[in-house]
């Protein structure tokens, strides 16, 4: 069982978006670390990022028949607007985490509401790009039984 990493929209801009915000590291050195991390626990990590909802549909159904143990999913902006990637959760019944690099309740009003945190089984925010770590942890031990 291998364990997927998605990142919605623009975090593809990782390194230099806001960096007040969300750092100064890029998104290929986050999935670096995470290959690495799944590797030192002899866990496949596959990564990926678009910035296109249908994309991100399209790859999270996929992950139902694909070998696809567990979702960590950082979904950008999606988290606020996309029924239709909650309701591709829903379809694909895949478990997952979501990953917010930002306290997504310290900023404004419209990033408070999430269309997916109640189908996950957890939500990490506001721990930096370490979140994306602990997801990984949490998701590896859960694929390892
Ligand atoms: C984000 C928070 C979202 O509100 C925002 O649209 C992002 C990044 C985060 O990681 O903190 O793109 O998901």
């Amino acid at each position: 069982m291998s364990i997927l990493v998605i990142n919605g929209p623009n975090l593809s801009t990782l390194g230099t978006r806001e960096p007040e915000i969300y750092g100064t590291t890029t998104l290929a050195q986050i999935d670096a670390g995470l290959k690495a991390q799944g590797e030192a626990a002899g866990v496949a990590v596959e990564t990926f990022q678009s910035n296109h909802e249908g994309a991100i549909i399209d790859r999270i159904l996929a992950a139902k028949d694909d070998g696809t143990g567990f979702i960590v999913i950082n979904p950008g902006a999606f988290t606020h607007t996309s029924i239709a990637i909650r309701d591709a959760f829903a379809a694909a019944s895949v478990p997952f985490v979501e990953c917010h690099i930002s306290n997504v309740h310290a900023r404004e009003e419209f990033r408070k509401k999430s269309y997916l945190s109640d189908l996950a089984v957890g939500v990490i925010v506001g721990f930096g790009i370490s979140g994306y770590r602990y997801a990984l942890d949490f998701a590896i031990a859960k694929v390892k039984g």
